[in-house]
């Protein structure tokens, strides 16, 4: 490794740091992303050094000692071809040893250096992005205190917004999200994601601005979607079903909230219900991503379930 380069943990005092190489690179996370990061992982978010100032961030998230996700790879562009992405890299592969599978979701220019170090693609997924939603229709009888704010505008988490009352679309029933609701999911988001989340799921549900469940006539849970703000946009996700029209019913619930704002939404190409309702929302592609591992693969989920991804940084 190139002396002037040095690896060490994150703290919470490189949160403004990690937030303006995000800004520089243009993605929507916000802090409140960050900080979630690093509250579930301490001992595993790096920062890289140049000649003594911070210059690259990299993050991991462990599902169980299953499967982890690598996430916010990030050099910045003055410190880029001198080896610190792979330097980087590395540490977050060292500090997942004995985890069966890592996984990342990869940008276009991620991709070189993880086929380098021995990832395979699994499977593909698209960023889709609207400026300004336009939905029709009347909108589903659920609060939504959000949906007047721009992301950008509203604070991180003080908007923490839950629909006010059960409703009913069509044999749907459709409810605010609970405190006990990563809990009672969790055999529905396990299929799907491929492992148990619990705990990221209660935090991401915390940090969201819209959180709703489904459950069919028996009451039984078949999907649940979260929707929160970033700094570009509101991000919709993750959003599982065991059906397309659970899944369907959800996303037009959720982005019912937030129409005339951007969204961003994360989608498997695989999930035809989806690709079908995001073109016909009007969103549009705003880039490729590949979702790649190295390791076994035992659990891979569903991904024709999996309506909307969580963050590529954590799946
Ligand atoms: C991707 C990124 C982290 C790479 O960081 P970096 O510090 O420039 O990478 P390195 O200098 O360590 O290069 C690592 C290897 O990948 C190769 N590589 C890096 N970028 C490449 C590119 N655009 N095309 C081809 N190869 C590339 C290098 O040649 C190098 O190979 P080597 O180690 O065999 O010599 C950086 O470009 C970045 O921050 N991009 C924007 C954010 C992003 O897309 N992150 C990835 C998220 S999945």
């Amino acid at each position: 490794m190139n002396p002037l380069l040095h690896l060490r943990l994150m703290t919470e005092g490189d949160l403004p740091f990690a937030d303006s190489l995000r800004a520089v690179v243009g993605w929507n996370q916000k802090p409140h992303d960050w900080q979630r990061l690093l509250a579930y992982e301490p001992q595993g978010c790096f920062v890289a050094e140049w000649n003594g100032s911070p210059v690259g961030t990299a993050t991991t998230t462990r599902y169980a000692n299953e499967v982890a996700w690598i996430g916010m790879l990030l050099v910045h562009p003055d410190h880029r071809g001198r080896g610190v992405g792979r330097a980087l890299l590395e540490r977050c592969l060292q500090s997942l040893r004995g985890t069966r599978c890592i996984k990342l979701d990869a940008t276009p220019l991620g991709k070189e250096l993880y086929v380098k170090l021995g990832f395979q693609a699994e499977w593909p997924l698209t960023r889709w992005e609207t400026q300004c939603l336009d939905v029709h229709g009347d909108s589903p009888a659920l609060a939504a205190e959000a949906g007047g704010q721009s992301p950008a505008a509203a604070g991180p988490l003080e908007t923490v917004c839950h629909p006010a009352s059960s409703t009913f679309q069509g044999g749907l029933r459709l409810r605010p999200w609970k405190v006990t609701d990563a809990s009672r999911i969790e055999p529905l988001d396990s299929g799907v994601f491929g492992v148990p989340r619990t705990r990221m799921l209660e935090l991401l549900a915390t940090q969201s601005s819209n959180a709703i469940v489904s459950t069919d006539e028996a009451g039984r849970v078949n999907g649940y979607g979260l929707l929160r703000q970033g700094s570009r946009a509101f991000y919709l996700g993750p959003v599982a079903a065991s059906s397309s029209e659970a899944g369907v019913t959800l996303i037009r619930t959720l982005v019912h909230q937030v129409k005339g704002h951007p969204v961003f939404w994360d989608i498997p190409d695989a999930n035809q219900a989806a690709v079908s309702l995001v073109k016909e929302l009007g969103f549009t592609p705003q880039r490729p991503l590949l979702r790649m591992f190295i390791g076994n693969n035992e659990h891979p989920g569903n991904q024709e379930r999996y309506y909307a991804l969580a963050d590529p940084s954590i799946g």
